[in-house]
């Protein structure tokens, strides 16, 4: 597959006779794709009923005319000011019972029905005008962005009790799924469930958890009323751009609808905003080397989940070029990672890498987010390097993914049920899972990341599991079924889907006899040292099984259980623990590590190896220097 580029571009923020110049310059950079209009709703609807499309008909032909392939944003992130007037009850309301105002974007509340067929109207409208003319759709802008999935507005509480009511039937059903016979909690009416926020204390973690569904599925249905008013009208695929570390809501179930994943992919941000614990000074100028990465492969999954019949496409939508505005601090990055940043996208997978945005815009809340070009149109720096990117591009042979040896499982809905009940302040399901991630990573294996209803593991060596609330069905019966090496745990299948414990206890894990009989969460400065060195910390289980244990804490607590290829790992190992513990699994299922030294990441292709340096010093690799912030490309035996 031919690998390519592009920008995002904001035709209405800049006067018209600079288009066609902006244009060609695109094309000579080496660029294919354009995203416009997913904000543009001002302009083109300005007053409610009366259009303006003139305008974006000019800019369709000025960018299509230049050779550029259009992805056309529907502006439903950003409602203009009349529709507040129209629906005065559409803003999204927080936890405290604030609405969120209009000013800024994403003000909107996913259960407001009027809204959501206004937008999906405008959608329906843009799709009539455009269909033949756009290579491909986005809808809506970073569903989730700024804590937006869930509210608790009156009409998301009225559209929670549908839901009940088409959940349970009965009250009755409701009562005894969440055991509400706890503190009196019973209902006679699915009227008198409110949603689970200003409760004295904790409300019951089931409501909770049967909320964030609830939430998710709003997102999805949401979404889905674009797509069929898009679909009317045009063939071209249609996408959505996921964000860092955004967890509301399930992007494999989202993603089944649309033939594209992309994401907005902003190491520097991330790092200071997003990326969990860690020292993260040496990496202030890079970000971190595995954030992006984890994404990438998630997002690979969730685009192989999609509509697009396993093709798996795949894109980053917004490329970060140069300083951002939003992390609490925004440092330039070291030269060399606008370039790094693209091609280690292409070598997990990506079909299209387009910066975040053509030109920086002088004005309103970005002003000081770096553009592909500066205000005043000179190259800026990131330029430079997307050139390079380009010229590489166009001489590269193609980059194409094969099945990494390793796969780790991730799930939206344990995310959730973790953060209900964390019973540690410091338990985090991503946390968990990006830290093994992280220390397959630092032993240089590229990583398969699999929706949690996976049914064959086949062709995996090994298969980590952490923290999965509940084995699915064909999960368990893709771990009964697999070949190569299975590692669940830690809190693996310790709770139903309702958050209730279960019986028996379990864990209840294919191929192994185990039974937790308590749980423990660890404070930072209660870690338990384990004798073969690093420690556990945050989670431990304390397990009856018969299996044989290689591990235990130096006070005695056995913290690994296997038989044969199953392992289940009965603690949350800290970065020295994890590392070691891998390393010794992965060896013995056959897979070949390299122990990388700070900084170093490797991604196999089908055909080569790429080795990212995001250290800010030169690294050897297998005695070739990898400069700081650069990348080798070395050809794999066939
Ligand atoms: C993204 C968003 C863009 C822009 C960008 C700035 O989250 O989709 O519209 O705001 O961040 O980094």
């Amino acid at each position: 597959m031919k690998r390519t580029l592009g920008t995002c571009y904001y035709p209405e923020h800049w006067p018209e006779d600079i288009w066609a110049e902006d244009a060609r310059r695109m094309v000579d950079l080496g660029l294919t794709w354009v995203r416009i209009g997913e904000f543009a709703w001002s302009r083109l609807e300005p007053t409610p009923g009366h259009y303006d499309w003139g305008w974006l008909d000019r800019a369709v032909d000025v960018l299509t005319g230049a050779g550029l392939r259009i992805v056309m944003g529907t502006p439903s992130a950003t409602p203009p000011r009349w529709m507040l007037d129209r629906h005065p009850d559409m803003l999204a309301v927080d936890a405290e019972g604030r609405e969120r105002g209009f000013g800024s974007r994403r003000h909107y509340c996913f259960s407001h029905a009027g809204y959501r067929a206004d937008a999906a109207h405008m959608a329906g409208l843009m799709a009539a005008r455009y269909g033949d003319r756009v290579a491909a759709w986005q809808t809506d802008n970073e569903y989730g962005c700024h804590d937006t999935i869930v509210s608790y507005s009156d009409n998301a509480r009225r559209a929670f009790r549908d839901w009940l009511r088409h959940r349970y039937q009965t009250p009755e059903a409701l009562n005894a799924a969440w055991s509400n016979v706890f503190w009196s909690m019973e209902y006679d009416a699915f009227d008198q469930v409110d949603l689970p926020n200003l409760t004295v204390t904790e409300p019951n973690p089931a409501h909770v958890l049967a909320f964030r569904r609830f939430a998710s599925e709003e997102v999805q249905r949401w979404n889905r009323d674009q797509i069929a008013a898009i679909r009317a009208h045009s063939d071209a695929p249609i996408s959505h751009n996921y964000m860092g570390r955004v967890l509301e809501f399930d992007h494999f179930a989202l993603g089944a609808d649309m033939e594209i994943a992309t994401w907005d992919s902003y190491p520097m941000g991330f790092l200071l905003d997003r990326v969990p614990d860690g020292d993260k000074t040496a990496y202030l100028r890079q970000g971190d080397p595995d954030f992006q990465a984890f994404h990438h492969d998630l997002y690979r999954a969730v685009a192989a989940c999609g509509a697009g019949g396993g093709d798996a496409r795949w894109w980053v939508m917004e490329q970060q070029p140069g300083p951002v505005n939003w992390a609490p601090w925004n440092p330039a990055p070291l030269p060399g990672m606008v370039r790094l940043w693209s091609w280690e996208a292409f070598a997990h997978g990506a079909e299209t890498v387009a910066w975040f945005r053509w030109r920086q815009a002088p004005f309103a809340q970005e002003q000081q987010h770096a553009g592909l070009l500066r205000p005043d149109s000179q190259p800026a720096r990131g330029f430079v390097e997307a050139a390079e990117v380009a010229a590489e591009l166009a001489d590269a042979p193609d980059v194409a993914p094969v099945q990494a040896p390793v796969a780790l499982v991730f799930d939206y809905v344990s995310q959730w049920a973790w953060e209900v009940q964390p019973q540690g302040a410091d338990f985090d399901y991503f946390a968990l899972c990006f830290d093994l991630y992280r220390a397959l990573r630092s032993l240089g294996l590229s990583v398969d990341i699999l929706p949690p209803d996976t049914a064959t593991l086949s062709g995996y060596r090994m298969t980590l599991v952490p923290g999965l609330l509940t084995l699915t069905d064909p999960l368990r019966g893709g771990i009964a079924a697999a070949d190569g090496m299975v590692v669940t745990g830690p809190r693996t299948d310790l709770k139903t889907d309702q958050i209730a414990f279960k019986s028996p206890m379990g864990p209840d894990i294919p191929g192994l006899d185990l039974t937790s009989v308590m749980e423990e969460s660890l404070p930072p400065q209660g870690a338990r040292p384990l004798a073969k060195g690093g420690a556990i910390g945050k989670w431990l289980e304390h397990i009856d099984s018969p299996e044989d244990s290689g591990e235990m804490t130096t006070d005695g607590t056995p913290t690994l259980f296997r038989r044969g290829n199953r392992v289940h790992l009965a603690g949350w190992p800290d970065t020295t623990a994890a590392r070691r513990i891998l390393r010794d699994l992965a060896i013995e299922a056959g897979i070949a590590i390299t122990d990388l030294p700070d900084g170093l990441r490797i991604r196999d292709t089908g055909a080569e190896r790429f080795v990212f340096n995001y250290a800010a010093e030169p690294r050897t690799y297998e005695g070739q220097t990898v400069p700081a912030a650069g990348v080798l490309r070395l050809s794999l035996p066939s």
